[in-house]
């Protein structure tokens, strides 16, 4: 590994239920140093956002979680840390796949999108002691070398998109290169150039989109993030409202 301290301490696994769960039983047992990378081959109970599963096809795609300890970030500045997991994952695509070609966003709050289609998913795991981020587990879902996805998934893959075979392994190089260089960032006080950067990748920025909003159907237009991480949605009379992840569903 070309880093500092991400991904000095890989551990290899065939098999896990979800890397997730697994470096949270690390924190628990034993005191696993800061960056350390849990990697699996095959998740056979991946986790996603929402309660929902992570499935994907053993062997194909990359499925880790990196131990983050950013005990300098107090709680009400979470939403940092989902901002530079979909930067460096981001950066991933677009050192991947030629990024003039692909159009790649990060839909709210951190999916990684080319085009339409997600490659990429993170799920996020914070420990909180004392109004500070004690332990972070950064779970990072990337479709590398999966040919077909189910059509109500509406996924994607860089071998799907490039054509190319890519190395599972190399894809995990350059996250831990791009998440240390954000991790970096955070740490010296970066959060406007943050911010920034992620508000420049996100998708449908200032365009409408159909979303589901207490059962209801609605078009409304994607006015920004605010700084605690809520989605910014204007209607069509210019009034704009905050949303949680829990309240509203994007209908692709
Ligand atoms: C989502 O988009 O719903 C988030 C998906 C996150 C999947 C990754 S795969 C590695 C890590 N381990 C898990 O169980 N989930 C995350």
């Amino acid at each position: 590994m070309e880093t500092l301290f991400i991904g000095a301490n890989v551990i290899f696994l065939p098999e896990v239920d979800s890397t997730n769960s697994y470096a949270i039983k690390l924190l628990k047992n034993v005191n696993p140093p800061e960056g350390t990378v849990v990697h699996a081959a095959n998740q056979t109970h991946g986790r996603g956002q929402r309660g929902n599963v992570w499935n994907t096809l053993p062997g194909s795609n990359l499925t880790a979680s990196v131990i983050l300890k950013p005990s300098f970030l107090p709680m009400r500045k979470q939403f940092l840390l989902y901002q530079i997991s979909a930067l460096a994952c981001y950066d991933v695509m677009a050192e991947i796949l030629n990024d003039s070609q692909f159009d790649i966003k990060i839909k709210w709050p951190n999916d990684i999108m080319v085009g339409r289609k997600k490659i990429a998913g993170i799920l996020i795991e914070n420990f909180i002691s004392a109004g500070r981020i004690e332990y972070s587990v950064i779970g990072i879902g990337i479709n590398v070398l999966q040919g077909e996805f189910d059509s109500k998934l509406n996924a994607t893959s860089l071998q799907i998109l490039s054509g190319v075979h890519t190395d599972v392994n190399t894809v995990l190089k350059l996250l831990c290169r791009y998440l240390e260089k954000y991790y970096l960032m955070l740490k010296n006080g970066k959060d406007e150039t943050i911010s920034s950067e992620y508000l420049d990748r996100l998708f449908s920025y200032q365009d409408q989109e159909l979303f589901e909003i207490k059962g209801e159907k609605i078009r409304l237009e994607v006015a920004g993030v605010s700084e605690d991480g809520l989605l910014i949605l204007r209607d069509n009379t210019g009034a704009e409202k905050l949303y949680d992840v829990k309240d509203v569903k994007w209908l692709l």
